[in-house]
């Protein structure tokens, strides 16, 4: 059984390209089976049209009741039953009803070594912040702000003369990476998470 993935974007989608393009390559051992955004118009949503994958948009009106919002979104995802959702530069938080229907199958990429700097800004606070070192990291999201277990992280180090944007853009290279990386061997279904640790079954990695 092909693992379904249900993608979720809220911006340019640089990240769910690198998905696409490494399905398209045959090489992802995952299906990407549709793609929402809480904006419409963004350029995620682009690509997936693009590439012929399924799309939906749920927005957080202002002054909308967050749980229904969230109920909401558990009905728009499980139409297309995935078996991990990933979210790729999504950027709204996830309700109670969400969290517990997907729990240990929701995916998040972040633009910073967690547990430094989580949060909407990770790449301007590691810049401010004056570290040497930063990078990127795949979490399993739970409840808190990018508090969850860390499935795996690339480190990329902070050029002199970097902004955010120089900065980010070359995170995202690495990130990219990261995450088909990341999906592609969590779509084969060995591995498990043993309290804070996320382990790889039967290999060197799990470090038994
Ligand atoms: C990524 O760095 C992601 O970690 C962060 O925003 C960026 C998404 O970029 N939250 P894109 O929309 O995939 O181009």
């Amino acid at each position: 059984m092909v693992c379904r993935v249900v993608v979720l974007v809220s911006g340019t989608g640089t990240l769910l390209q690198a998905l696409i393009d490494t399905r398209a390559s045959q090489d992802l051992g995952a299906e990407l089976v549709a793609v929402g955004s809480d904006r419409s118009g963004c350029g995620g949503l682009t690509r997936a049209e693009r590439a012929g994958i399924p799309t939906f948009v749920h927005p957080l009106e202002r002054g909308a009741d967050r749980a229904e919002w969230d109920a909401g979104l558990v009905d728009r995802v499980a139409a297309f039953a995935p078996d991990l959702v990933v979210c790729a530069g999504y950027m709204k938080l996830f309700g109670e009803a969400f969290l517990e229907r997907y729990a240990g199958r929701i995916v998040n990429s972040h633009p910073a070594l967690l547990p430094s700097f989580p949060g909407p800004h990770g790449v301007r606070d590691a810049l401010a912040h004056g570290v040497k070192m930063t990078g990127a990291s795949i979490i399993l999201v739970d409840a808190g702000v990018d508090t969850g277990v860390i499935v795996d992280q690339v480190a990329v180090p902070v050029a002199d003369d970097d902004t955010e944007d120089t900065l980010h853009e070359r995170i995202k290279i690495s990130e990219q990476k990261l995450l088909t990386d990341t999906v592609r061997r969590m779509a084969g279904g060995n591995w498990h998470v043993d309290g804070r640790r996320f382990r790889w079954d039967g290999s060197d990695d799990d470090g038994e």
